[in-house]
C-alpha cells in the first residue's frame, strides 16, 4: 500500500519548534473541521470504520500511537509518533488507531463537516461497498 506522509517542516528556533499547516500548500484538501484525540486508554482501539467521502490527515502532535489502514486489498500499520509528520487517509480506507501512549494527543483535519452517514462502521459491508 502506498501511504501517503505528509512532512511539515518546523519554524525552529532556541524558543522550541512552531509548525504551521497553510491548506492551500501542505494539505491535499480544504480543511472544514478539525478535532483531536487525548486520554485514550492503552487498550482501546479506536476507529473500526471507514468513510465513503472524507479524507483525513493525522498527526500525533503529542505521544505516539499506531494506526493500521486496509483499503480492502493490503493493510499496513504505521506508528505516528512525530508531530512534524501527518498520514493522509483517503476515503474508502477502513481505519483502526490503537496503542495510544498515556500522553497521546492525535490531531485529525478533514475534508469534511461530521456526518454519520458519511461512516461505514461494518467491516463486511466496507469490503463489500469497494467491490
Ligand atoms: P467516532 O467517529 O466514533 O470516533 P473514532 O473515529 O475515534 O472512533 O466519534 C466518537 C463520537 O464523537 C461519536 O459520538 C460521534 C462524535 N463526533 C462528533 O460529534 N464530531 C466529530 O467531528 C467526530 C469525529 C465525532
Amino acid at each position: 500500500m502506498n501511504i501517503k506522509r505528509i512532512c511539515f517542516q518546523p519554524h525552529e528556533d532556541k524558543r522550541g519548534k512552531l509548525v504551521s499547516i497553510d491548506v492551500g500548500k501542505d494539505m491535499p484538501f480544504c480543511i472544514k473541521r478539525i478535532y483531536y484525540i487525548y486520554d485514550a486508554a492503552p487498550e482501546v482501539v479506536r476507529g473500526r470504520h471507514a468513510h465513503r467521502k472524507l479524507e483525513q490527515v493525522l498527526v500525533c502532535v503529542h505521544g505516539k500511537c499506531k494506526i493500521k489502514l486496509d483499503d480492502g486489498k493490503e493493510k499496513e500499520t504505521v506508528l505516528l509518533d512525530n508531530p512534524r509528520v501527518g498520514i493522509y487517509v483517503a476515503n474508502n480506507m477502513w481505519r483502526e488507531i490503537y496503542d495510544f501512549s498515556d500522553d497521546s494527543v492525535l490531531m485529525v483535519f478533514a475534508s469534511e463537516e461530521f456526518d454519520e452517514s458519511d461512516y461505514v462502521r461494518d467491516y463486511d459491508e466496507f469490503i463489500h461497498s469497494i467491490k
